[in-house]
C-alpha cells in the first residue's frame, strides 16, 4: 500500500469545464462520446487521478460526463476504496449543479476518512461516507427509501455480489437512472449484468455490449459499453415496468378497508392480463399480547391493447382486524404481474380506501 502515499498530493488544479453531452438519449450519448473533443479533454484532465483512483482516465472521463448528461443530483458509489473516484464524482456533481453522493465501502474510515479530510470544502460537502458493505447500506436505506440518479457498482466483483448490488440498485433507482459497472472484463460483473437485464423489463444496456456478446464465446466476447473503458452502462426504465416477475410496491395505508387499486398505464402496449396481490400488514405495540396480522387478496383484470386505465376492485374491501389503538405500524404492499410484453406505469398505483 506504500504507493498510496500519493493520495496526500494536492488536488489537480482547475476543472475541466466540459459541456454537458447534448445527445437526447443515453445510447446516443455513448455512441458520440469516443469521438468528442470534450471527451478527450476529460481523459487528459483525469490522467493525474490514477494515483488516488483505481480507474483509468477513459473510465473516469466516461463517469464524469455521464453525471453531467444525467444532470444527476443523487449518486451512489458502491466500493469507494481510497476515494479517488469518489472525489471525481463529487467534482462532476458540483459541475452539474450540486447534489449528494453516498460512498459505501466496508474498509472504513482509516482509509477513506483521511482522503476526505484533504478535500476542499465544496467537494467534501457533497459526500457522505458509509463504512458498510453494500448489503448493510441497502438495509440502512429501508426507512428513507432514497432514489439514485446514477450508481457506480465497483465493490465485490463476484457474480452473486454484483447481482445483489444490481437488484438493490434497481429498487432504489430513480426513473431513467444510469448504472455503471466497472471491470466488465470480469465474468462475475458481465454475467450478473446479463442475467439482471434478462429479468428486469424496461432496463437496457446502452452501447451494444450485450448485443455483441456471443453465446458461443461466453468469456471471450465480454466487452464494455464504450470502447477503451472497462465499463458497462445500464439505463433504468423511465417508469416502473410490469412483466412476468411481480413488481412489489409499498404504498401508504390511508383508511381501514382497501376497496381497490386504480392503475394508469402508458398506452403503448399490446394488451394482456394483470394479476395483483394486495397485502395489508399490521404490527402491534405490544408483541407479548398480540401477534402481527396479515390479510391479502388477489385480483385479476384483462387489459385491452392501448388501454390506459385499469380498475382492480376488491369486494368486500380488504381490511385488518387489529384495532388502531393497538397498532404500531401498518403497511400495504401491492405485487403486480403482467402477462404481455412489458408495460410501463404512467403513475404510481392509486389505492382507494373506505374510511
Ligand atoms: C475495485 S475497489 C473500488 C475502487 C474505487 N471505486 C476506485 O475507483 O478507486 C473495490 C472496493 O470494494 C470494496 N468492497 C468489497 N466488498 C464490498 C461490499 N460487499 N460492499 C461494498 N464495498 C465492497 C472493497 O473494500 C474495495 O475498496
Amino acid at each position: 500500500m506504500s504507493g498510496f502515499g500519493a493520495i496526500a498530493a494536492p488536488l489537480p488544479a482547475g476543472e475541466p469545464r466540459l459541456a454537458r453531452p447534448s445527445a437526447p438519449t443515453l445510447d446516443a450519448a455513448i455512441a458520440a462520446m469516443g469521438s468528442e473533443a470534450d471527451h478527450r479533454a476529460a481523459i487528459a484532465f483525469f490522467t493525474d487521478y490514477r494515483r488516488r483512483s483505481l480507474m483509468f482516465p477513459p473510465d473516469l472521463a466516461l463517469l464524469y460526463r455521464l453525471v453531467l448528461w444525467r444532470r444527476a443530483k443523487s449518486v451512489l458509489e458502491i466500493g469507494s476504496y481510497f476515494g479517488g473516484t469518489t472525489e471525481m464524482l463529487a467534482r462532476a456533481l458540483l459541475a452539474a449543479g450540486g447534489g449528494s453522493l453516498a460512498a459505501v465501502d466496508p474498509w472504513g474510515e482509516p482509509m477513506f476518512g483521511r482522503t476526505l479530510a484533504e478535500w476542499p470544502e465544496p467537494l467534501r460537502r457533497q459526500v457522505t461516507f458509509f463504512p458498510l458493505t453494500s448489503m448493510d447500506f441497502f438495509i440502512s436505506c429501508r426507512a428513507a427509501e432514497p432514489r439514485f440518479d446514477l450508481v457506480l457498482i465497483d465493490g465485490n466483483h463476484d457474480y452473486e455480489f454484483v447481482l445483489h448490488d444490481l437488484t438493490m440498485t434497481a429498487r432504489h433507482a430513480a426513473a431513467g437512472a444510469v448504472v455503471v459497472l466497472d471491470d466488465c472484463d470480469q465474468a462475475g460483473v458481465f454475467h450478473a449484468a446479463r442475467d439482471f437485464l434478462a429479468v428486469h423489463p424496461g432496463w437496457h444496456e446502452a452501447g451494444g455490449a450485450m448485443a455483441r456478446w456471443d453465446r458461443a464465446r461466453p468469456l471471450a466476447s465480454m466487452g464494455p459499453s464504450l470502447a477503451g473503458t472497462k465499463m458497462l452502462v445500464l439505463e433504468a426504465p423511465s417508469a416502473p415496468t410490469l412483466g412476468e416477475r411481480p413488481l412489489s410496491l409499498a404504498l401508504a395505508v390511508e383508511g381501514t378497508g382497501l376497496k381497490g387499486i386504480e392503475l394508469e398505464l402508458v398506452p403503448d402496449h399490446g394488451g394482456g392480463a394483470i394479476e395483483a396481490l394486495a397485502v395489508l400488514r399490521a404490527f402491534p405495540h405490544d408483541a407479548d399480547r398480540l401477534r402481527p396480522e396479515q390479510r391479502q387478496a388477489l385480483v385479476r383484470a384483462e387489459i385491452g391493447r392501448g388501454q390506459a386505465l385499469a380498475w382492480l376492485g376488491l369486494a368486500p374491501p380488504l381490511a385488518l382486524a387489529m384495532r388502531e389503538a393497538d397498532t404500531a405500524r401498518r403497511e400495504l404492499e401491492i405485487l403486480l404481474s403482467w402477462s404481455g410484453e412489458p408495460v410501463r406505469l404512467a403513475a404510481p398505483p392509486m389505492p382507494h380506501w373506505s374510511k
